[in-house]
């Protein structure tokens, strides 16, 4: 149920720290990734290092971490869900006050996800107006709260303060993610960078696509909720997270990878620069050099959103088109000759942009004709606009709330 979700899951310093072992293994089992975020108290009660052998993934705990200047604005966006347990009283505090003194706070501020906080502490420090009062302002801004439970605490009272059960967590967090994001349910299929024909043993034909487009769609769909596969072609971009990654090479390795899921694709969003041509024969061995000229002889590879497009299925199929003149022209020829429901286009003659630039600047054609051209833009801020046209496009389509497999 939680596969492919990421979960970032806070431990602070109540004596219930340890706890949270217990349900960051639960959380895994069910298939999600989780990266655990300490305080520096909490590291008091465990050790980073329990965490980290059991998520497999390292655990922060430095704002500064040199491995990532911006690492509580990169884990929040790459996070789906933000559960803080145990979260203790002073986390209240500091939560309900905005404040940003540490990795934990700090990434509480720059979350968009859900966030999901289970208190623990004694019941004379729950009971208090001042952390009611947190509390209050913090469920006023949306933030989940999972009740402690009553029972034997630690200082020998008995009463409310207990961290609420493992099971009772879970439930939570898995409601909270089913039901978070607008495009919980599709199955978002993207492809992404360059194909790789071979000519030999060791040499290629190939193109500058640097996947950073597709990588950007990928991960725009998989915070809006939806279970995405990412079909790469090959790249140097870090393996993203949450999201079901299929690697190839070939025009001809991608094309089976796309019909292979296609009965099950909501959306097919095909950002990849697919080689057009591949060598008509590829030498196993490494070919050595003549001194006098070659030739070689290439043919087409499959053209995939072709066949995909016979295949008439109900799949929202949006492609992309990279030109160097009469972009727009070029385009809707595009979008008639291969049935798309939406084209893409960008102008890769122009420098700093498209092909393997941080930004780009493309103009979105659908069927019905209308043309939206857009600012020159961060890819992935670019994602999320193009995300959005399409939502906005399949709710003109479909009256009940799109996308829906
Ligand atoms: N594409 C595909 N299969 C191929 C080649 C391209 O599905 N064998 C897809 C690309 O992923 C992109 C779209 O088709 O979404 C446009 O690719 P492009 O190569 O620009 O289109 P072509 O029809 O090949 O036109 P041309 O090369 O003449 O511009």
């Amino acid at each position: 149920m939680l596969t492919g979700r990421h979960v970032v899951l806070g431990v602070t310093g109540s004596i219930a720290a340890y706890k949270a072992v217990g349900l960051l293994r639960r959380l895994t089992e069910r298939g999600a990734q989780v990266t655990v975020v300490m305080t520096a108290a909490a590291k008091r009660f465990v050790t980073p290092l329990t965490f980290q052998a059991l998520s497999r993934r390292p655990v922060y705990d430095d704002l500064f971490d040199p491995r990532d200047e911006i690492l509580h604005l990169s884990l929040a966006q790459a996070a789906d869900l933000f559960l803080i347990a145990p979260a203790t009283a002073n986390t209240l505090a500091r939560l309900a006050a905005g404040s940003a003194n540490d990795l934990l706070s700090s990434l509480a501020l720059s979350a968009r996800c859900p966030v999901l906080l289970a208190p623990a502490m004694d019941a004379v420090m729950w009971e208090h107006p001042l952390v009611q009062r947190n509390l209050d302002a913090l469920r006023g801004i949306g933030v989940g709260i999972i009740p402690p439970e009553s029972g034997p605490l630690a200082s020998g009272l008995v009463g409310p303060g207990r961290l609420a059960a493992e099971d009772v967590i879970l439930a939570a967090v898995e409601a909270r993610l089913e039901s978070s994001g607008p495009w919980v349910g599709a199955h978002v299929v993207v492809t992404a960078g360059p194909t790789r024909e071979a000519i030999d043993a060791v040499r290629t034909i190939t193109n500058r696509s640097s996947g950073k487009m597709g990588y950007a769609l990928a991960d725009a769909a998989r915070v809006r909720g939806a279970m995405v596969t990412l079909i790469t072609g090959p790249t140097d971009l870090p393996v993203p997270v949450g999201v079901d990654v299929v690697a190839v090479e070939t025009a001809e390795e991608m094309r089976r990878a796309v019909l292979d899921r296609i009965d099950k694709t909501t959306i097919l969003l095909m950002a990849a620069a697919v080689a057009d041509y591949r060598p008509k024969v590829s030498s196993p061995g490494k070919l050595k050099k003549s001194g006098s000229a070659i030739a070689i002889e290439l043919v087409p590879t499959p053209d995939i959103l072709g066949e995909v497009a016979a295949l008439r299925t109900e799949t929202f199929v949006v492609g992309f088109a990279a030109e160097t003149d009469r972009l727009v022209e070029r385009a809707i020829e595009k979008l008639h000759r291969k049935q798309l429901d939406l084209i893409v286009a960008n102008d890769v003659s122009r420098p700093g942009i498209g092909f393997g630039a941080d930004d780009n600047e493309v103009t979105m054609i659908d069927r019905t004709g209308a043309v939206m051209p857009l600012p020159r833009l961060p890819k992935r801020v670019l994602a999320d606009r193009i995300l959005d046209h399409i939502h906005a496009i399949r709710l003109q389509e479909r009256p009940s709330p799109p996308p829906s497999t």
